[in-house]
């Protein structure tokens, strides 16, 4: 018995050892813990393209209940849903006039807690778009606070009376004359907007406004939301002496980038730790800044854990490549180098490699349909370059923002007239340059890349005449491929890119010490035609190869030992000695010895 006992204890002392010694070896790879939203794959949907259930042509929460089975079955564990609170739509919902209630021709606030449900009961989670930089012109606060300059919601707002002068220069995005102040004759005031002047901004320098903001943050937590997405939080905090800001100024301090000046005002970390306090600390729930002119020096402040202000935020430098300076939104005619997406994202990786987590995205309702612009959307390369870009995001480290239709490969419908669009951000930019006398029809054809309707057209659900998304007139036309780009094609060929996703977020998901918390290492920097990079959890070790090149391209091994072939869109890897022969858009993720 004795001897039985001692035996016990050695046995203990034994594993706690040796537990010991692996804890050393392998060093935390989760960044502070993990966390479900580091571990899951985020679905984006623009409720007014996903589905329509009334044909009134424009997507509703009821058409979006009834798909619920369809994002489920994607394997996807987190739906982002873009604004859907009352809006007189200036900015498609990012214009709210109030924040708690439901648009209308959205539905009501009891489809709301019917999809809510249907979504929970599924285990999937809601994050909910926070809107907070501005607000309607419409909303309740504005309409008191212009009336009066002495009414008890006139600070809510940033106002600047017109007896001291004009304004110093703002931008103000969406505006045909580029100001970002619009004089208000009712008061003898200007006041602010950075974007349009439907979207005054709100003045988070008084306490009442946060307050306001923290419990409206809060009735949505106890109603069950699982997170939000920040709209431009970076801008909420001014300098509101609103100092001149000279080119010299501009150049030096802010990289003659704007919106790193809108960024930069003071308060903007004690607001958000004063919202961390007061609301977010308080909820098992995921924060997510749209990191707006963040750089990669002042990103890790909004996400730092120590911190304690938000857990993750998104960058514009990826998606920004390849666009021509001094330009609105204009492709460079040599499209973009391999060498420098490899390099901004690697760069990325670097800045949450110790501590915080980033994210990676390639499309969402900002930017146009990614196989367009970072895939090739020519018929024959479809298929693949679309199953290449998911690889590529389902591969990185850092939470995938992933957006809908891109699983069936949608690209952009390419507008060929000026009335065909819808956005506030495309109309403006042509009403400034036709002031400016500029050049419309060169606009026209970078817009055809660039534009933010390319990736807000219907949802392709089937063949027929509006893709299954409406029976009505939808709202922005339906791309003409939903003849063979749709889910009722795509659910019938085991080989669609649709199908490759799904095999993607599982594949992740089973796979996640490595393919989620794993080391990233970016390998051959200079090859211009693969992007290759290693995952590594200290136990096992992965090879990404994608090959951005139509006519293919080589990779070098140099010595390195491949396994098993977790995932390959395009067959078995062709390789001979330390050569890997790759098919164009080829991608793969291989298993190193
Ligand atoms: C964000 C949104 C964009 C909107 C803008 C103004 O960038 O993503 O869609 O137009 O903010 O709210
Ligand atoms: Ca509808």
């Amino acid at each position: 018995m004795k001897c039985f006992q001692v035996y016990l204890i050695v046995a203990c002392v034994a594993v706690i050892a040796s537990c010991q010694s692996t804890v050393k070896q392998t060093k935390d790879m989760t960044n502070g813990g993990r966390k479900w939203w580091k571990e899951a794959v985020v679905y984006q949907i623009y409720p007014r393209s996903f589905k329509d259930s009334n044909g009134d042509g424009v997507g509703d929460l009821s058409g979006l209940t009834s798909k619920l089975d369809y994002v489920k079955s994607l394997g996807v564990d987190i739906i982002w849903l873009n604004p859907i609170y009352a809006s007189p739509n200036a900015d498609n919902g990012y214009d709210i006039s109030n924040y708690d209630e439901i648009m209308k021709e959205f539905g009501s606030m009891a489809d709301f807690d019917t999809m809510l449900s249907e979504m929970h009961k599924r285990g999937l989670k809601l994050v909910m778009d926070l809107v907070v930089n501005h607000c309607s012109d419409e909303h309740e606060w504005f309409r008191q606070s212009r009336s009066s300059r002495t009414n008890p919601y006139r600070d809510y707002f940033h106002w600047w009376p017109a007896e001291k002068g004009k304004p110093a220069f703002r931008p103000g995005s969406f505006e045909v004359d580029g100001s970002g102040w619009r004089y208000d004759s009712l008061t003898n005031s200007y006041y602010l907007h950075y974007f349009s002047y439907k979207q005054p901004d709100l003045n988070w320098e008084n306490p009442k406004l946060r307050q306001e903001i923290f419990a409206m943050m809060n009735r949505w937590f106890k109603k069950g939301v699982d997170g939000f997405r920040m709209d431009v939080i970076p801008f909420i905090a001014k300098d509101t002496t609103f100092p001149v800001v000279t080119e010299k100024e501009l150049k030096e301090k802010y990289n003659g980038d704007w919106s790193q000046y809108m960024a930069s005002g003071p308060g903007l970390h004690s607001y958000l730790q004063e919202m961390n306090r007061e609301v977010t600390s308080k909820y098992d729930v995921m924060t997510l800044a749209e990191g707006a002119g963040t750089t990669k020096a002042t990103a890790m402040n909004l996400v730092d854990p120590a911190r304690k202000e938000l857990d993750m935020s998104y960058h514009f430098e990826g998606v920004s490549l390849g666009y021509l300076p001094g330009e609105f939104k204009q492709m460079d005619p040599n499209g973009y180098k391999l060498t420098e997406f490899k390099k901004i994202y690697s760069e990325w990786d670097s800045v949450f490699a110790e501590k915080g987590w980033g994210t990676i995205y390639l499309g969402n309702h900002d930017q146009p349909r990614m196989l367009t612009r970072w895939g090739n959307d020519a018929p024959e390369f479809r298929v693949a370059s679309s199953k290449l870009l998911s690889t590529f995001l389902l591969s990185m480290r850092g939470t995938p923002f992933y957006y809908f239709g891109d699983e069936l490969g949608m690209s952009n419908i390419k507008f060929d007239k000026i009335e065909d669009y819808k956005d506030i951000e495309t109309l403006g930019m042509y009403g400034q340059i036709k002031n400016n006398g500029g050049d419309l029809q060169r606009f026209l054809n970078g817009q055809k890349i660039s534009a933010r309707d390319n990736g807000r057209t219907p949802f392709q659900w089937d063949a027929s005449v509006y893709a299954g998304f409406t029976t009505g007139d939808p709202w922005l036309k339906v791309n003409d491929n939903k003849a063979t780009v749709n889910v009722e094609a795509a659910e019938k060929d085991p080989q669609s890119t649709l199908n490759y996703f799904r095999k993607l977020v599982q594949l992740r998901k089973d796979r996640k010490d490595v393919l989620v918390y794993g080391k990233y290492t970016l390998l051959d920097k200079d090859n211009p035609d693969v992007y290759a990079y290693l995952r590594d959890s200290g136990t096992e070790k992965v090879l990404v190869l994608l090959c951005f090149n139509k006519n293919g391209a080589t990779f070098d091994l140099k010595g390195m030992k491949t396994g098993a072939e977790w995932i390959n869109n395009l067959g078995p890897l062709k390789i001979s000695g330390d050569q890997v022969q790759l098919q164009p858009y080829q991608a793969c993720i291989v298993q190193l010895k």
